[in-house]
């Protein structure tokens, strides 16, 4: 049967009938952004040996295993901060308008969403023009689902969210239901209840958008590409691309860098704290759709979204942040089977098999968006640690020449950090596109009050961890960033 939820997430590329999120409301405070490059001006790759199909098949180069594999285990990055990555992804950067076949014109796309860390996926346009998003009996909520669990939904289970692509797996969804209740608990005990609920609304998502612009920084980015280069892409603000009239959206960050984070997708989660082993953990496939023996034994189903979320799939949080958490995969060249065979919940039905492998799609989306190859980027940025052809293509059988920059990217962590962060020119452009993003976002708490710290954490910080602790009451334990494993990116 057709799956309605498909047509929101899976995005027919091939006959052009729906775009994946095509749907999602644009952002309130400012225009949507277009794509555009970074580098201009250097050569697009626009084919390389041994092409998509070849590096992105099932048992192919880039197929990291259906099941855990305690050797690809991250220490310094957890399990959570995939998810986070994936929330803020789709808070920046949506392209709906291309097919896979048709090439893109970079500078002329359309990014749905605007180029800014605003939550315009929590709040949509606003209680106004998307009264289904809030709460109609306590006026400045955001409404939530019917279980403390799940998202609110409609009455044939799609998710009333503003961007769909928040439903596209249980874990996404429920790190954006704990978004909606960050605000309401903003809203309830940080708001002056004298005021009218207009402005209780406004105070409480002014102050929801500085404390999750401050932890992408100082904790997000800084666990992702090390404290120095961050230090350093803030401070050198303000920032220009070489063409910088309007904010856009790079696609050297959205078609390559950022996507690094398909490489830290596990084949399977575990839900509860209790660890593997115990009786009383739950643990969940990725998707369905894994034929081999599944590694620890998954007891729980899958974590495909798109449906009311059971209650054996609600999420403990100190599974995914704090020091018990599982870690996340290593960012290496490697993705997790699952996501080699998206299900059609992803992809949309009929999708062919080879067009449902995340490689080949990646691959084929930086040709159709001209980027230019991983090498010619690390010359450009002078990047002091560049890779060999022989680092490059290592194990790659019939490799050679210039690499895509996504692959690139991915090698760069893996060869040059141990599969722990970003390093190279892949940390440089996503801490760089950050960086600019907050500088162009006018409302940022960066242009606005740059010396500005936190208000709802201790002593003038704020983890994803102080985030879950004051929105449900828990006491996760945050690492300190500064004492994980891992060198600081060059
Ligand atoms: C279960 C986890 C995930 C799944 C199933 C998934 C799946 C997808 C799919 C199907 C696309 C569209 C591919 C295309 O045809 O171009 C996509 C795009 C993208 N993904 Fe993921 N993804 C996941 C996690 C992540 C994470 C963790 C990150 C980053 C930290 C990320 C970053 C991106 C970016 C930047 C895009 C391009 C968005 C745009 O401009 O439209 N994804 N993802």
């Amino acid at each position: 049967m057709a799956c309605k939820y498909s047509q929101h997430h899976g995005g027919n590329y091939d006959k052009g009938t729906f775009e994946r999120g095509g749907d999602v409301p644009r952002g309130r405070f400012q225009e949507t952004g277009r794509f555009g490059r970074m580098m201009p001006y250097l050569r697009s790759l626009t084919e390389f040996k041994p092409g998509p199909n070849a590096l992105g098949a099932v048992g192919g180069v880039m197929d990291g295993g259906a099941a855990a594999d305690p050797s690809q285990d991250n220490p310094r990055i957890k399990a959570g901060y995939t998810f986070l990555g994936q929330f803020i992804d789709h808070d920046l950067t949506l392209d709906a308008t291309s097919t896979l076949e048709q090439q893109i014109d970079p500078q002329a796309t359309r990014n749905f969403r605007t180029p800014a860390l605003e939550l315009d996926s929590v709040y949509g346009l606003g209680p106004k023009v998307q009264p289904y998003l809030y709460d109609q009996a306590r006026p400045g909520k955001m409404l939530l689902g019917a279980t403390d669990h799940d998202l609110p939904r409609n009455s044939q289970g799609v998710a009333l969210i503003g961007d769909p692509r928040n439903d596209e797996n249980v874990i996404i969804a429920q790190l954006h239901l704990l978004f909606l209740k960050f605000h309401n608990k903003i809203f309830d005990v940080a708001t002056d209840p004298s005021m009218g609920w207009e402005s209780r609304y406004e105070k409480a998502q002014s102050l929801a958008r500085w404390h999750y612009q401050w932890l992408v920084v100082n904790e997000f980015l800084t666990r992702t590409v090390g404290r120095k280069l961050t230090e350093r892409a803030i401070a050198q603000l303000p920032f220009r691309y070489p063409d910088y009239s309007y904010p856009f959206m790079p696609v050297e960050f959205s078609v390559a860098a950022y996507r690094f984070g398909h490489s830290q997708v596990r084949p399977g989660y575990r839900l509860s704290e209790a660890p593997f082993g115990d009786p009383a953990a739950r643990v969940a496939a990725l998707f369905p759709n894994n034929p081999e023996a599944p590694n620890p034994p998954e007891n729980v189903g899958d974590l495909r979204g798109g449906r009311p979320i059971h209650n054996d799939l609600r999420i403990e949080w100190a599974a995914f942040f704090g020091t018990s958490a599982q870690p996340g995969k290593l960012v290496d060249i490697r993705l997790a089977t699952p996501l080699l065979r998206l299900p059609d919940s992803v992809v949309g039905p009929g999708m062919p098999e080879e067009r449902r492998s995340l490689v080949i799609r990646n691959l084929q989306r930086g040709i159709d968006a001209r980027l230019p190859s991983g090498q010619s980027v690390a010359a450009h940025l002078r990047v002091s640690r560049r890779l060999t052809e022989e680092q490059i293509w290592k194990d790659v059988p019939g490799g050679e020449g210039p690499a895509p920059l996504w692959f690139y990217c991915l090698r760069e962590a893996e060869t040059l950090a141990n599969g722990l962060l970003l390093a190279g020119a892949g940390a440089r452009i996503v801490a760089h596109t950050f960086a600019a993003i907050l500088e162009a976002d006018k409302a940022s708490y960066i242009v606005q009050m740059p010396d500005w710290t936190p208000t709802l954490g201790a002593n003038g910080q704020f983890s994803f961890s102080d985030l879950i602790n004051f929105t449900l009451g828990t006491e996760l334990v945050s690492e300190d960033v500064d004492s994980l494993l891992g060198p600081a990116s060059s």
